[in-house]
């Protein structure tokens, strides 16, 4: 079972995200465990301090090191990896979830007002890490989307019908439009093949208008997958190596124009498909 144990000056905010949907099922068949814990709870004066005034001045108050020492001390052990939620990490991806949650234990280190003291980041945390470009008031946020997102990728914590695999990201592509009940929906139809009950066919179909999605949305991540295409082409023993960018223009000019713009993609044009 994965432990995750979360230093924050608002434990509640933990506990109450982590009590709905996919991550309380988890947690109550014993995946997955998470707790939060205040560093409040070793501040001994009076006002129970956590932290104070920068030295040399400017904005914000910082954690005080002592009070999130032993914090970490209570939680940590020699398996444990100490991450520090700060928008200087590196930025989190798919990739970087999965590889966390195939982690033992993980502490993840929420700083609030101007951060926390330097010298517990230096002699405590093992990875910075951020989810985006831009400055949250708190790091618990950013440890929730790092919760969430690294939970899918336990064994058990999706059912059989929403396996990670099939994601935005798993395979380096944009996840296909889905389709349910009715097959007619303001003159939109479901795409005949999906009706089709050929498993073999429906798979690649998919995969194929995952790539177009890719290509439409997100032409940055569509370069990588086109060119780790190209090698894995290359390395296989494939007699016909046609080139995947015109393997997909030619299925993009099979769809019917019915199909495009049920799938979103009726604005993709020819010039599109190029290196
Ligand atoms: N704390 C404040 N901003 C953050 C961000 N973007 N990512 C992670 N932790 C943060």
């Amino acid at each position: 079972m994965l432990q995750l144990d979360v230093i924050t000056l608002f434990p509640e905010m933990i506990e109450n995200a982590v009590s709905h949907g996919v991550l309380s099922q988890a947690i109550k068949g014993d995946i997955l465990k998470v707790s939060a814990h205040t560093p409040r709870e070793f501040a001994t004066d009076r006002h129970r301090t956590v932290d104070d005034r920068p030295f040399g001045g400017g904005d914000g108050m910082i954690m005080l090191a002592e009070t999130l020492e032993k914090t970490i001390l209570k939680v940590k052990h020699k398996n444990s990896k100490v991450i520090y939620l700060s928008p200087q990490g590196p930025v989190l991806t798919a990739t970087k979830a999965q590889a966390l949650s195939r982690e033992e234990h993980l502490v993840f280190i929420c700083g609030r007002y101007g951060g926390i003291d330097q010298r517990i980041i230096n002699h405590y945390v093992d990875e910075e890490l951020s989810i985006g470009d831009y400055v949250l008031s708190g790091g618990e946020l950013a440890a929730l989307v790092t919760i969430d997102a690294l939970a899918r990728f336990i064994p058990g914590v999706l059912g059989h019908s929403e396996s990670a695999e099939q994601d935005s990201f798993s395979q380096g592509l944009l996840e296909h439009p889905n389709f349910t009940r009715p097959r007619d929906y303001l003159g939109q139809q479901v795409p005949e093949v999906l009706l089709s009950g050929h498993h073999q066919l429906i798979g690649d179909w998919k995969k194929s208008v995952s790539a177009l999605v890719t290509l439409k949305k997100r032409p940055d991540l569509f370069k990588v997958f086109l060119k780790e295409e190209k090698i894995r082409i290359q390395d296989s023993k494939r007699k016909n190596k046609q080139s995947p960018l015109l393997e997909l223009k030619s299925f993009w000019s099979s769809l019917s124009s019915r199909d495009r713009e049920s799938l979103g993609l009726a604005d993709l044009k020819e010039e599109d498909f190029h290196e």
